[in-house]
């Protein structure tokens, strides 16, 4: 009788082992559904650690003031503010965070699509310990923050849109500003600017104007260090240098 006891006892063990396993096996195959992954990231050890998400290609449309393009609206800001040397380009990868393209960007920001807002490459933008970019870069604006929220709330899609480059009433503050605040404040302010740069205001960036810098290095013309960085960035969109020029040739009004 003992040892029909023990026996089922050994048994039923073997049993509830292979069970275990075979659910924990079940849970480490991975997930993926193409890109919209929500938890992109295995830690597991498992099998599914290894998985690269291959994302579709990008998605142009017409621009939609409700939808956040990843091309135009998040890239820019990343590019500028986490994908330097150093940081997170793919040559530094800190933490194992790259942040130079879209893929690289789902494939490790830790994107949380099932609860957005801890997702950590947002996440770190608000801490006040470990802040992300760190001192002596400033923290990112409020809106851009909001907008990568924005971004993964729609599903962190690879959108793309094809906006009209509207060059009427071209004026510093509608149209020169937001592109220098999106494509190179990140590195031309703070407490330690690159170069001994800033861009944060009307007075830096007219000096940028008045020294030839300003359009020297965004025409990457000999003489000049090209921009925008990290090095070998395309040059800013035709629309972008549109504008600067248009502004320029009107003498750099504070308008
Ligand atoms: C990823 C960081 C980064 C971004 C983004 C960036 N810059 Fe720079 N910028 C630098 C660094 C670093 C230098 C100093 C380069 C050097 O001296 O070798 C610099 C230098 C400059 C200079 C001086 C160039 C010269 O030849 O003297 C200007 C002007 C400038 N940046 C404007 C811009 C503008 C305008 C943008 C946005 C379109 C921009 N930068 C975006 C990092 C950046």
């Amino acid at each position: 009788m003992r040892q029909t006891g023990k026996f089922i006892f050994a048994f039923g063990t073997l049993l509830f082992i292979a069970l275990l396993a075979y659910t924990s096996a079940c849970k480490r195959e991975p997930v993926y559904i193409g890109y919209i992954d929500p938890n992109p990231i295995d830690t597991t050890g498992g099998p599914g650690d290894t998985t690269i998400i291959t994302p579709p290609p990008p998605v142009t449309h017409p621009c939609d003031p409700d939808s956040v393009y990843f091309t135009q609206q998040i890239l820019p800001i990343l590019t500028s503010n986490c994908a330097m040397s150093g940081c997170h380009n793919a040559a530094s990868h800190e933490e194992g965070v790259i942040l130079d393209n879209y893929t690289n960007t789902r494939n490790t920001g830790k994107i949380n699509l099932g609860s957005p807002s801890n997702s950590k490459l947002y996440r770190v933008l608000n801490q006040t310990n470990e802040r992300m970019p760190p001192a002596p870069m400033a923290a990112l604006p409020l809106d851009q923050r909001a907008l990568i929220l924005k971004w993964i709330q729609q599903g962190a899609l690879n959108l793309t849109c094809d906006a009209d480059c509207d060059t009427t009433n071209v004026t510093f503050t509608t149209s020169v500003m937001p592109i220098i605040t999106l494509k190179c404040k990140g590195c031309h302010s703070g407490t330690n600017p690159s170069g001994n740069i800033a861009l944060t205001n009307y007075t830096q960036v007219k000096a940028t104007v008045t020294s030839g810098t300003l359009m020297g290095s965004i025409l990457h013309q000999a003489g000049y260090v090209a921009m925008p960085q990290p090095i070998g960035s395309a040059q800013l969109p035709d629309c972008d240098i549109s504008k600067l020029q248009i502004w320029i040739a009107a003498g750099a009004p504070n308008n």
